[in-house]
């Protein structure tokens, strides 16, 4: 009898206590040459206009029992979509478009705080697999306001939170044809959080995002041409997964295809100046032509009036 009373005890508590649901977005997260992306699992129709649970927190992620960074796994949940499938949502972003920052580089975030406990201050962290397996801890150069993560006065704010991407930072994840890609993941301390959000990022060009270029240039040479050999990584003992993505990069090819483009213009407008030079000469040879016929047909001209009065004076 005493257990069936605090069973249901229980369950009435249970339907009082508001169902976990989160309070912060990061909707926006801006890199290098306006390249930019957002959070996993964020809808960009959820207005920003509320700070009710539906919808306004529907795309909030809470990383349940997760509050250290040697806790951290994965991405967390958000009331729309569940449980974050990274892979599946990373193939999203890989198509939508992702922040790509060089090593030693800041990430640009717009943290959207729905309601009190959306507030700072935020640990940053990041995971050079971009599965969420594994993260480390990473300096935020520039935080949100809070206390424990609450802060009556944040409600249905865009805040600026900026982290630095380590300057050795290498990123070994692909999605598609999408490479060089870690994931940053950014939460607060609130008491029914911890709220914030997973996004993923390219640390350097990552997969480049133009076609070779139509010139005559040769291909590029294997094994020196990506990001990681830029950044000072040894492309022989550095890791094979960062090498291939650097040398696969179509960004590379283009800047080889420019140049092969404007010798071909520079061959073109030397043809150009050849052509036309020949042209003018040409003409003038023409035009001194014209004037020697002319010359011809004003003397005969004149003798034909010599030859037209003499015959008037012989009729005379
Ligand atoms: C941004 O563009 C510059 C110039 O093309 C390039 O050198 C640099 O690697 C790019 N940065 C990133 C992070 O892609
Ligand atoms: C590309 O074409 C131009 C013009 O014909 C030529 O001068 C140049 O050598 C060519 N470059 C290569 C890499 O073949």
């Amino acid at each position: 009898m005493y257990s069936k009373i605090t069973v249901s005890a229980l369950l009435a508590l249970m339907a009082l206590v508001p169902e976990i649901s989160a309070h912060s977005v990061i909707v926006k997260a801006t890199g290098a040459n306006g390249s930019a992306g957002k959070a996993l699992a964020v809808d960009d129709q959820t207005p920003r206009d509320g700070t009710r649970r539906n919808p306004f927190q529907r795309d909030s992620t809470v990383f349940r029992n997760q509050r250290t960074v040697a806790q951290a796994k994965g991405c967390g949940q958000t009331i729309q979509n569940g449980p974050i499938n990274v892979a599946t949502l990373m193939s999203q972003a890989a198509s939508d478009g992702m922040p790509q920052v060089a090593p030693g580089g800041v990430l640009s975030m717009t943290l959207h705080q729905v309601n009190a406990d959306g507030a700072g201050p935020y640990t940053c962290m990041i995971d050079s697999t971009g599965t969420g397996a594994s993260f480390v801890a990473m300096t935020v150069t520039q935080n949100v306001a809070g206390q424990n993560g609450r802060n009556n006065r944040g409600n249905m704010q865009d805040l600026p939170l900026q982290v630095q991407i380590p300057a050795n930072q290498q990123c070994t994840g692909t999605s598609g044809s999408a490479t060089n890609i870690c994931m940053v993941r950014c939460q607060n301390n609130a008491r029914n959080g911890p709220f914030g959000g997973c996004v993923p990022v390219q640390v350097g060009a990552g997969g480049g995002n133009g076609t070779p270029g139509a010139g005559n240039g040769t291909a590029p040479a294997t094994g020196n041409n990506g990001v990681d050999n830029a950044a000072g990584a040894n492309p022989n003992t550095g890791a094979g997964a960062g090498n291939a993505g650097g040398n696969a990069g179509a960004g590379n090819n283009n800047r080889q295809g420019n140049a092969g483009n404007r010798q071909g213009n520079a061959g073109n407008r030397q043809g150009n100046r050849q052509g036309n030079r020949q042209g003018q000469a040409g003409n003038r040879q023409g035009q001194a032509g014209n004037r020697q016929g002319q010359n011809r047909q004003q003397r005969q001209g004149a003798n034909n009036r010599q030859q037209n009065r003499q015959q008037r004076r012989w009729a005379a």
